[in-house]
């Protein structure tokens, strides 16, 4: 997304001056694949000084993020950051200081804010279709397959993704958070790993070297994917990275199950779901207020060209019925957010912003900490408190940034 569509899309507007990656091979194949015919680098600090980026954009493994955004601040530079932020309170205080301390910009790519039927969703919340939310339902379903392409990355420990609470559901909390409008005040959470790790039956140095691939339900044959190949595998001897690690290593210690139950600083009450290992794609969101509740059920992948929402007025106002609301879905990734958002960071960043789609520091930690709050709780058994996390206070109502 930050590479090829950049160069193929955005070269009006931006040219990417260096690319760097600690892994000089896949640095290479990725230069090529890119196309930005720019110098490549291994070490960001000599990118930085020799070619004088106006901007960083982070796209490191999660657990390097804080390193790299701070030495990109601390080099004058602004920063647009992959999500999640970072992957403990201690990273996000860091970055947290280091914004203040170098009076640059840092940009969160919160994606999932863009697609245009969720920015109706917002609308709709902004104008008052359930009046006050009292308390909202989000429950997302990974299905196996999707599940699994974490089980076998670096997204399988907690040291490099901060586990799903962190690395996936940072997504969702973002969300939860913008809607809602508030920040998270309190997350109390259980979680669980059922099917992957330690508890796998067997277990192999990777797909490519196992003896189980007949009897193994996630067997995957990475070398029928040329691109995978010249990307990951080619170039393993360099990190030791390898992109289809055995699912049942023990390394493994994220969960696969996760509820939450958050207490946002306005009142509002949020129990979320994340189940990792489903048949089905896609997700589930309610808002319940006092002038009525609004639904939406989205499937990760659909044909159609809107999602329907569904408004149940509160029988108070009895003169209401209750409606079905054609929201938009566009084309282009992450249901056609990804344009937009590519839009609104290189061609025209002064495009009006009227729901806050875009998001900063604050939103990327307030997001970060309901799933790092969350690992904490499912560890102790007790609710943990935002304002314990860094020196961030949960406001009643978000700020635009
Ligand atoms: N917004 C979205 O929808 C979305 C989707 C996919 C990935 N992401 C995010 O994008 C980021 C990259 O994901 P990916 O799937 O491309 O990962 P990846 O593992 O394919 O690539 C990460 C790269 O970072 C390099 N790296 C690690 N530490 C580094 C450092 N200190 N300096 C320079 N390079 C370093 C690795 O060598 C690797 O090549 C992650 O943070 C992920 O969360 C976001």
């Amino acid at each position: 997304m930050f590479g090829r569509d950049i160069v193929r899309d955005y070269s009006d507007y931006v040219q990417i001056v260096g690319l760097c990656d600690i892994n000089p091979g896949r640095l290479k194949y990725a230069s090529e694949y890119i196309g930005a015919n720019c110098p490549t680098f291994t070490d960001l600090d000599e990118l930085i000084t020799r070619q004088k980026p106006d901007t960083l954009i982070v796209t490191t493994t999660d657990s390097a993020h804080h390193e790299v955004i701070i030495r990109g601040l601390a080099h004058g530079c602004n920063i647009i950051t992959e999500k999640p932020l970072t992957i403990d309170a201690v990273k996000a205080q860091a970055i947290i200081d280091a914004e203040k301390k170098y009076g640059k910009k840092i940009i969160v790519t919160f994606n999932y804010r863009y697609p245009p039927y969720r920015a109706r969703i917002k609308e709709l919340l902004m104008q008052g279709i359930v009046g006050d939310i009292q308390s909202a339902e989000f429950h997302y379903y990974l299905d196996h397959a999707h599940l699994t392409r974490y089980m076998q990355r670096w997204h399988g420990e907690t040291k490099f993704g901060g586990s799903l609470w962190v690395h996936k559901a940072t997504h969702h909390f973002d969300m939860a958070n913008w809607f809602i409008d508030s920040e998270p005040e309190q997350v109390f959470a259980y979680s669980t790993l059922e099917r992957f790790g330690s508890n796998g039956p067997f277990r192999g140095k990777n797909c490519r070297n196992c003896a189980f691939t007949k009897e193994c339900p996630y067997y995957w044959d990475i070398t029928q994917n040329s691109h995978l190949v010249n990307l990951y595998t080619a170039n393993e001897h360099y990190d030791g990275y390898v992109r289809d690690n055995c699912v049942f290593r023990h390394q493994i210690d994220i969960y696969d199950k996760h509820s939450a139950l958050v207490k946002y600083a306005n009142g509002v009450q949020l129990n979320y779901l994340l189940t990792g290992h489903s048949d089905y794609q896609g997700y589930y969101l309610a808002f319940d207020g006092t002038k009525g509740r609004l639904e939406a059920r989205v499937g990760g992948v659909t044909d159609n060209n809107h999602i329907e929402l569904v408004f149940i007025p509160t029988s108070k106002f009895t003169d209401q019925k209750v409606q079905i609301i054609k929201a938009e879905h566009s084309p282009g990734g992450h249901w056609g957010g990804d344009p937009i958002m590519m839009d609104k960071l290189f061609k025209d960043p002064d495009m009006p912003d009227p729901l806050g789609q875009q998001a900063g520091v604050r939103d990327g930690v307030m997001s970060i900490l309901i799933g790092i709050a969350a690992r904490q709780s499912t560890k102790t058994g007790l609710p943990v408190n935002i304002r314990d996390l860094t020196d961030l206070r949960p406001r009643v109502k978000r700020q635009p940034e």
